[in-house]
This record gives C-alpha cells, sequence and structure tokens, in this order.
C-alpha cells in the first residue's frame, strides 16, 4: 500500500496506472470502522485499483468544536486499510488542498441542500461539494463510493457529478450498524456509556416508522417519532422527515409511484448522529 501526501506524488503513480485499468475511490475523513472498510472491501471487488483518502476537511464543519475534536486515529487507519489491501492512500494537508484560502466554493445543488442536513448546519454541502470536486479532479477515479448513511450528501454528490459533466461513476453503498441497530460513525466513540446506551433508539425509531408508513399518514407517523423522544430526554430530536428520495424535498402525502426514506438528526449531549432508512 503506497501513501501519498501531495497531489504531484500522487499524480504521478497515478500516470503510472495504464488506461485499461480502473480506479476506485474512497473519499473519508479517516477514523475508520466497518462501514468504511465495507465500502473498501466492495471497490477493491469492482475494480482493478482502490484509492482512499483520509482528509478532515474544515470547510464542511459548521461548528468549530466538531472540527477540534474529530477523532484522528491515522497509525490505526493505515493498518487497517493494508488489512483490507487497499493500494493507495491519500493523505494530504489542509494547504495542500487549499493553499491560502480555506473556503467553499458555492453551488447550486437544485435545493437539495436546502432541506435537513443543509438546513440544520450551514455551508455543510458547499464544503462537501467543494472538496470531491477537488479530490475528483486531481484523481480522476472511474468510480466513487459513498455510504447511504449519508443519504443526502450521495444525492448531492450525484447531483454535482452530473451538473459539472464528471466522469465518475457514483456507486451507493448500504449503511452499515453495530449489532443493536446504531449506524456505526466516527463520532460514536465520543459518545458517553450513558448515551451509547440510549442512542439504538435512533434505528429502532426508524424501523417503527418504516412499519407506521405502510398504515398512517406521514403526519401521524412524525407525531409518532416526536412523541416517542419525549420520554427519552436523554436524546434530543433535531428533526424527523419523509422525502422523496429524488428531490429530498419533506413530504406530507404519499404518492405509491414515488419512493421515500424517512431521515433522523438527533444530539446524543453534544455528539450529533444521523440516520435514514428506506420505507417502500
Ligand atoms: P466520512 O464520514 O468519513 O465517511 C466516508 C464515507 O463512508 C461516506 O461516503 C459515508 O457515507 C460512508 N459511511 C460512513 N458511515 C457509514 C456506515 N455506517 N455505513 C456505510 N457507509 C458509511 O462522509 C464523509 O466522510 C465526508 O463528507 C467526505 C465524503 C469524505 C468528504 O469530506
Amino acid at each position: 500500500m503506497k501513501v501519498f501526501k501531495t497531489t504531484n506524488s500522487l499524480q504521478k503513480q497515478l500516470l503510472l496506472i495504464n488506461f485499461k485499468n480502473s480506479l476506485g475511490f474512497v473519499p473519508t475523513m479517516g477514523a475508520l470502522h466497518d462501514g468504511h472498510l465495507s465500502i473498501i472491501e466492495r471497490a477493491k471487488k469492482e475494480n482493478d485499483f482502490v484509492l482512499a483518502s483520509i482528509f478532515v476537511n474544515p470547510t464542511q464543519f459548521d461548528k468549530e468544536d466538531d472540527l477540534k475534536k474529530y477523532p484522528n486515529q491515522l497509525e490505526r487507519d493505515l493498518e487497517l486499510l493494508k488489512s483490507k489491501n487497499c493500494d493507495f492512500v491519500f493523505i494530504p494537508s489542509v494547504d495542500e488542498m487549499y493553499a491560502t484560502k480555506i473556503k467553499s466554493e458555492t453551488f447550486d445543488f437544485d435545493g437539495l441542500d436546502k432541506v435537513m442536513e443543509g438546513a440544520f448546519r450551514e455551508g455543510h454541502f458547499d464544503g462537501v461539494g467543494t472538496i470531491v470536486k477537488k479530490f475528483f479532479e486531481i484523481i480522476q477515479p472511474n468510480k466513487a463510493y459513498f455510504g447511504e448513511k449519508d443519504f443526502q450528501q450521495l444525492q448531492i454528490v450525484k447531483k454535482m457529478v452530473e451538473k459539472n459533466h464528471l466522469p465518475a461513476e457514483i456507486i451507493a453503498c448500504p449503511i452499515y450498524r453495530e449489532k443493536d441497530g446504531l449506524a456505526m460513525s466516527s463520532r460514536n466513540t465520543r459518545l458517553s456509556d450513558k448515551n451509547r446506551k440510549a442512542v439504538p433508539l435512533i434505528y429502532q425509531t426508524l424501523v417503527k416508522s418504516k412499519n407506521l408508513f405502510l398504515k398512517m399518514n406521514i403526519n401521524d407517523v412524525k407525531k409518532s417519532v416526536k412523541n416517542e423522544f419525549k420520554n427519552h430526554p436523554e436524546l434530543t430530536l433535531e428533526y424527523f422527515e419523509i422525502a422523496d428520495i429524488i428531490t429530498l424535498s419533506p413530504s406530507i402525502t404519499k404518492d405509491k409511484n414515488k419512493k421515500y426514506r424517512a431521515f433522523i438528526a438527533v444530539l446524543a449531549g453534544s455528539i450529533r448522529l444521523i440516520d435514514n432508512i428506506a420505507l417502500n
């Protein structure tokens, strides 16, 4: 496994892969868990070479404290990637990616960024779009892999690729969960013991909402979820929405020709967790 810190050295290596070989790209912010590693495995099966990046992207953090406390386990991450036979790892510095201007580009995502994560985390998706676009321009992957855990991010990246006519194919990967249903996340390690015990409620609520969705109207499903969280004061429900998977706009009525997902964001102490589930 070869590790690169500069764009220059990485691009020299990529030139050596001839055009007959396919390159799969897996962008991450490190603190890797089995969800990330499952994506690496999938990318390995589908490409001749796999490149992972580890870069905690400052422009996508809306809270200074979240950025400062983002877990950093580089040595462990590199060992894990090696164990999955990842071919290349790109670990650029902030300077390398942003030079002197740590600032996002402004994107038009056709409104996909105006709801849910976009509404609660100002500038977040411009930050994600900026860094993913920079990576795609440097790496020019054949395929790039994103988790459905961040479903809104996945749809936004697809939109960015479409609008900028980038050649990468975006591959969606299923959500990996702990045994108790909690979606794996690098932020889970920051939960207190007490909150770690409480947070399986997030996925339990999503599963329940999936059952209710079949027999109730959307408003009643939302009310039921809100009530559930009222009984658990250690967790604060930030939003629960049911949205059409294409437009991501929260729905009030069901159209049987459309596909819906439920989306949730919850605060456990100062740790913010998100999850989602397909409803039909
Ligand atoms: P990060 O949170 O490290 O996630 C890297 C990739 O792993 C994302 O595509 C994310 O959706 C996926 N992922 C995270 N947890 C997962 C889980 N439990 N199951 C399946 N996939 C999971 O998302 C980012 O980094 C950044 O925004 C990034 C795209 C790297 C841009 O900075």
